[in-house]
């Protein structure tokens, strides 16, 4: 059988559920920036269906769905270039993970770390759609052929279970319709850590506003953060190497690489030595200078609603006609009378 090559097209996805952190920014919504415009399809995602996996406030959902989308155009999506849209509005993502569901095993959901973190002690109590959540992604994922999937450090595993679906898939039904797609994890910021402990990931839904950078955080929010943020004692050190065993260290660097769009050795050989009483300030006004902008943009953006509405409805009409032809063959495919038709 001749080999099918896949068009490369982007496909990525953030969850509404609460507020951007500085880790969404630089390990996912950056680099989808960098990806537009580049002459390969990209396709950006908000997925309010995987944030119902646990509960959401039905308000607080809507506001920030559409603070998400404002999210996107003020870091620099524009909806012109790029399909941006949410998720709920396109039901060929819902129709295809039914499919998934049938295809995916359970001890391969059972194996999830964000499942067993998220499900915590009380696994039986967890929602269903927890457990089914990266069969939903593969879905959101696979129903648009996407090839490439830039996330952060902590969706490796569930773009490996997208893999497994379309593998599974493929032979089950002797095809090679669907792509093998590839994680895109890369750059300084793959894994932000918190600002109070080096060895957790930053997160929106760590209890401690301190432990991380919000978006919406305002000028001197920012400064007295960075200034908090937990150190050691030492200096610097002169190169990358002493950087291991210094995870606070690590990561202030990391951001500062991320941000400033350089290599994290460029950033040693800048700051190689310094003090973190002289080296906090200067990430404080750089993080200033490249988040501010942001900030301001979104509540900008924010005051028109409406504006947003229409922004996802006409991205939400751009995906569908993607996804719609690619759910009818796989209906086809698995046997369902009148996908042909
Ligand atoms: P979520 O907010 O969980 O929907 O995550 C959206 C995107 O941000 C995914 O690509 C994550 O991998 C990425 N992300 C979330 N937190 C971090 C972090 N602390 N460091 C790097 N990337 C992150
Ligand atoms: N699971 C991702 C997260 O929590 C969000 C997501 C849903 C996603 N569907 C996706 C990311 C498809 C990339 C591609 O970060």
């Amino acid at each position: 059988m001749t080999e099918v090559v896949h068009t490369p097209r982007v496909f990525s996805g953030i969850q509404p559920s609460g507020g951007l952190t500085l880790g969404n920014y630089l390990g996912a919504m950056k680099r989808f920036v960098d990806m537009q415009g580049q002459g390969v399809e990209t396709i950006y995602c908000m997925v309010d269906l995987h944030a119902i996996t646990v509960w959401q406030d039905p308000a607080k959902l809507a506001h920030a769905t559409r603070e998400l989308c404002a999210g996107f155009i003020a870091a620099g999506i524009d909806p012109a270039q790029s399909i941006l849209f949410n998720q709920s509005q396109v039901a060929e993502h819902t129709q295809m993970a039914w499919i998934f569901n049938c295809v995916a095993r359970m001890g391969w959901m059972q194996r999830m770390t964000q499942f067993k973190d998220k499900a915590g002690k009380n696994a039986q109590n967890a929602s269903l759609g927890l457990f089914a959540y990266p069969a939903l992604m593969a879905a959101d994922i696979l129903v648009y052929h996407a090839t490439h999937v830039p996330v952060g450090e902590d969706q490796k595993q569930h773009l490996e279970l997208t893999r497994d679906i379309a593998i599974k898939f493929n032979n089950d039904f002797g095809t090679e319709f669907f792509p093998i797609t590839e994680p895109v994890i890369e750059g300084a910021a793959t894994r932000v850590m918190s600002l109070r402990d080096g060895s957790k990931k930053m997160s929106k839904s760590d209890p401690s506003d301190m432990s991380r950078l919000n978006l919406t955080d305002d000028a001197d929010t920012i400064a007295k953060k960075i200034r908090k943020a937990k150190t050691d004692p030492e200096p610097l050190p002169l190169d990358i190497e002493g950087l291991e065993d210094r995870p606070e260290a690590r990561n202030l660097v990391n951001i500062f690489a991320a941000l400033n769009d350089q290599g994290v050795e460029d950033v040693m050989r800048d700051m190689g030595g310094k003090a973190f009483s002289e080296f906090k300030p200067m990430l404080a006004d750089l993080a200033v200078a490249k988040l501010s902008p942001i900030s301001g943009e979104m509540d900008r953006l924010m005051q028109d609603p409406a504006e947003i509405d229409r922004i996802l409805a006409n991205g939400a009409d751009k995906a569908r006609g993607i996804a719609a032809p690619i759910l009818k063959k796989t209906y086809e495919i698995v046997g369902m009378v009148g996908a042909g038709a």
